[in-house]
């Protein structure tokens, strides 16, 4: 059984708590035994944020509360540890974690800087210890079935590729740690990221990126980042609205036989005469996804394939590289040397 340990139980972290429980009912040897927050509030209530869980929370399997969580992991000595802290706390506890020699899960983005993960990817190694980004949209159906119709050409050569990620704004966290942070919280670093990373998931490290940054209703409230491949170019528009605005995500790829989109939860293919056929995908989300892949990962002692930490590492290089551009005007940049 791989016992979990989860730090920070705010608003992403009940999605994780969700999937703990339905796969331990659905049989996997994964158990969530104990949680903490600094803020004890956080125990009696299910935060909701901007996407919806995938079912009630149930609390027929209890897991121990905490406030300090160098307290927990000592009492509890976990298999996994999941970081679901503000950004600005995950490369310090992370590295703490895997020097205490444990696994550890960490929501993306991975950390505050390209350096920091570097350093993070460093630690892991030197500590034999698995470390994973919930870079969770690499896990969800809709995407994966992108990636398999690129990789084996079903609908033959790509030509363009558009994605999207609009959300309200995030207001659940009690400082707005989200909106406040400045650049650092903006939709580029919460929402575009999620896309960037699938974008290079998919079609590998682009040759030159740019972005162009607005702030219109909230700092930094829409982003607009192009990835320039050698024979296409990907655009990847994230924005945040106000908090009456419904979460949407999706992508409309164009491949020489016709267009692939994801839209209102759903994937389409339409040929080139115009016939549109529903494509079946599999009713999961990403987190769910990415849980399930570690926790058999683990279980089978496996390697990390799908989404090593250098990943992750490459996906922040690529986001201070669009801050970099959006700071000179949206400019367009070579790529560089990322790990
Ligand atoms: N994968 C996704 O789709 C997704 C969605 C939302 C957020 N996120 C990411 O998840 C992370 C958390 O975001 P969130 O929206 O859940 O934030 P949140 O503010 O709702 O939750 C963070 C929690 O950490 C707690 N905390 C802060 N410092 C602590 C400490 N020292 N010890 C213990 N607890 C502490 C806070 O009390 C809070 O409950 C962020 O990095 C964010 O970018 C990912």
């Amino acid at each position: 059984m791989i016992k979990v340990a989860m730090i920070g139980f705010g608003g992403i972290a009940q999605a994780h708590r969700y999937a703990y429980w339905h796969f331990n009912k659905a049989g996997l040897p994964v158990q969530l035994i104990a949680a903490c927050d600094a803020d004890p509030e956080k125990f009696k209530t299910v935060t909701k944020i901007n996407i919806p869980l995938r079912g009630e929370i149930q609390n027929e399997l209890p897991f121990t509360a905490y406030s300090d969580w160098r307290e927990m992991l000592e009492k509890e000595k976990p298999d996994l540890v999941d970081i679901c802290l503000p950004t600005r706390f995950h490369k310090s506890v992370a590295i703490e974690a895997l020097k205490l020699g444990f696994h550890v899960m960490c929501e993306k983005p991975m950390a505050e800087s390209y350096a920091d993960c570097v350093e993070m990817v460093a630690t892991a190694k030197e500590a034999g210890r698995h470390l994973m980004i919930a870079q969770c949209v690499r896990f969800q159906p809709e995407y994966e079935y992108l990636q398999k119709a690129v990789s084996e050409e079903l609908y033959g050569p790509l030509k363009t590729s558009e994605f999207y990620r609009y959300s309200p704004i995030p207001t659940w966290s009690k400082d707005k740690w989200q909106v406040n942070a400045g650049k650092t919280g903006s939709c580029l670093t919460e929402l575009n990221i999620h896309d960037m990373d699938v974008v290079q998931a998919i079609f590998g490290l682009p040759e030159q990126i740019s972005c162009e940054m607005q702030s219109n209703v909230y700092p930094y409230d829409f982003a607009d980042s192009k990835f320039v491949y050698p024979t296409h170019t990907v655009s990847i528009k994230s924005a945040w609205y106000d908090e009456t605005h419904v979460f949407s995500a999706g992508y409309r790829v164009e491949f020489e036989k016709g267009v692939l989109e994801h839209k209102n939860g759903q994937v389409f293919f339409t040929d080139r005469a115009g016939h549109t056929q529903t494509i079946e995908v599999e009713d999961a989300d990403g987190i769910m996804g990415e849980i399930r892949y570690l926790v058999k990962m683990l279980d089978a002692q496996s390697d990390n394939y799908r989404n090593p930490p250098e990943h992750s590492a490459q996906t922040i290089y690529s986001l201070e590289k669009c801050y970099e551009s959006a700071d000179a005007g949206g400019v367009l940049l070579r790529y560089g040397e990322a790990l």
